[in-house]
């Protein structure tokens, strides 16, 4: 509670940073995947060039044209679209969950300050690999790749453990050591699953270069349209394989409290509809699984039937199991940002006695003390609703009248799950009563004025 709140009217902050998040790890995956990609592919094209067998020697100097088309798009998606995306979620996370924010930068300087070391050393070495097409040796040039591909799988390797540290902080609540937090209970299937994503979106993305090659030109072009095709689509291959077990394996690493909160939703209160993340995570399995058996039928068996078109749909579907799967690893933790250290409004859970015994505004540094319901408001709810927007009070207060909130407002200041159900959505609220009261007196002039019959 030591900065100012950013507010997006109608939308509220966390779709912001969802959105630009999305786009951001739909691209950064591809970087990554696109690294080994490229370090595998070229390792096929030289060896087939040192072949006796002419047709490999003929493929090769192909795989050798595709890639120079290839890692041009690669260039410009991932140092153009990947930095600014991921600059935007740096300037949207500190504005729309500072304390959040500020706690991962302290826990983890050492950490960022290598990551971004890596992210230089990546982005030189991409403009190095594609500027030096034909003017170094073709062995020289794979390395380029090669070593691409380890500072790439390096930037992973740092920021997964950030990453799953906020879900499952682990031994790091107690002893507060970096390296308890950083290699988390769920830090190795959740690396393990990230690269096998990654391999399926470095395919996906190559359907679409490859799918753009020009089968009429001539048979040979038609020949190695199929060829790249079918070979793209073996990159899902892993996540197909091994994905269901290392899934399963992250969520046996998940608190049970939070897989307990997928299926049941909130039962005793008017928000079952919580179990929307159940819904979420279903969804985003079948649509995982719909895109494996459409990779296989589509370019793996029929190579010479996938359009354009086809592979566009296929990188749409890709962005649309991005975003589910990343959103329900954020629903994960709620209402926590660090989960059970941190909640998502910044408050610490340590901290909850003092501020209800001294108050509220004695811990904001942005209290208004003439304006403490709007305040308190702010600080403690809008993080996650807005007036009358997304997540709206004026929708959720429904019928309650001044008495209906307050009764509300008291039973979210509960911290026993038997008398809050609330709990595992909603941070507790903190303050004193008179912060309490301003609260719900403010909460009232939100609802729609009701005209008399
Ligand atoms: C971490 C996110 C988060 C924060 C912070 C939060 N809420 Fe909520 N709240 C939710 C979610 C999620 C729901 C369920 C929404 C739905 O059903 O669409 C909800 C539901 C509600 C409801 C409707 C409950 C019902 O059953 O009718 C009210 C009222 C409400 N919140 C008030 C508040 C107030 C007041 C604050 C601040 C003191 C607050 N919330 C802070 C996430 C949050």
């Amino acid at each position: 509670m030591n900065y100012p709140l950013w507010s997006i009217p109608g939308l509220g902050g966390s779709w912001a940073v969802g959105l630009i998040s999305v786009i951001h790890v739909f691209i950064s995956h591809f970087a990554v995947g696109g690294g080994i990609f490229f370090a595998v592919t070229e390792y096929l094209a030289l060896k087939r060039s040192e072949s006796n067998d002419l047709t490999l020697r003929h493929n090769s100097e192909m795989l050798y044209a595709y890639l120079r088309k290839h890692s041009k798009f690669f260039m410009m998606v991932t140092t153009v679209a990947g930095a600014v995306t991921g600059v935007g979620i740096w300037f949207s996370i500190s504005l729309v969950s500072p304390d959040g924010t500020a706690s991962l930068i302290q826990t983890y300087s050492l950490g960022w300050a290598t990551e971004y070391l890596f992210f230089v050393a990546e982005i030189a070495t991409v403009l190095v690999y594609f500027y030096t097409w034909d003017k170094v040796s073709k062995e020289l040039h794979l390395a380029l790749a090669q070593w691409y591909a380890v500072l790439s799988v390096f930037t992973l390797i740092i920021i997964n453990g950030i990453l799953s540290f906020m879900l499952t902080p682990g031994g790091w609540i107690e002893s507060k050591a970096w390296y308890e937090g950083f290699f988390n209970p769920t830090y190795w299937p959740s690396l393990i699953l990230r690269l096998l994503v990654m391999l399926a979106i470095a395919g996906m993305y190559s359907l679409i270069t490859s799918a753009r090659l020009k089968a009429s030109e001539s048979e040979d072009v038609a020949n190695f349209r199929a060829y790249m095709l079918k070979y793209s689509s073996k990159w899902f291959i892993p996540v197909f394989l091994i994905g269901p077990i290392v899934g399963f394996w992250f969520f046996s690493q998940v608190p049970q409290a939070v897989i307990t909160n997928i299926f049941t939703g909130i039962q005793s209160s008017g928000v079952g509809n919580f179990s929307i993340l159940a819904r979420a995570i279903y969804l985003s399995l079948i649509l995982s699984g719909t895109v494996l058996v459409f990779a296989l039928v589509g370019p793996y068996l029929n190579p010479r039937g996938f359009s354009f078109g086809s592979a566009v749909a296929f990188l749409v579907c890709g962005l649309g199991v991005t975003s589910m799967s990343e959103w329900s690893r954020e629903m994960l933790r709620k209402p926590y940002v660090i989960y059970n250290y941190m909640y998502s409004n910044g408050i610490r859970k340590a901290d909850l006695e003092t501020i209800n015994k001294d108050s509220f505004a004695a811990f904001s540094k942005w209290e208004d003390p003439d304006n403490i319901g709007v305040s308190m408001f702010r600080q403690q709810c809008m993080i996650c609703h807005t007036t009358d927007g997304y997540r709206s009070m004026k929708k959720l207060l429904g019928e309650r009248d001044l008495e209906g909130i307050k009764t509300f407002l008291l039973m979210m200041r509960e911290t026993d799950p038997e008398k809050n159900s609330y709990l595992n959505i909603m941070p507790p609220l903190v303050g004193t009563d008179k912060e309490v009261e301003a609260l719900a007196e403010y909460l009232i002039t939100l609802k729609p004025v009701k005209l008399g019959v």
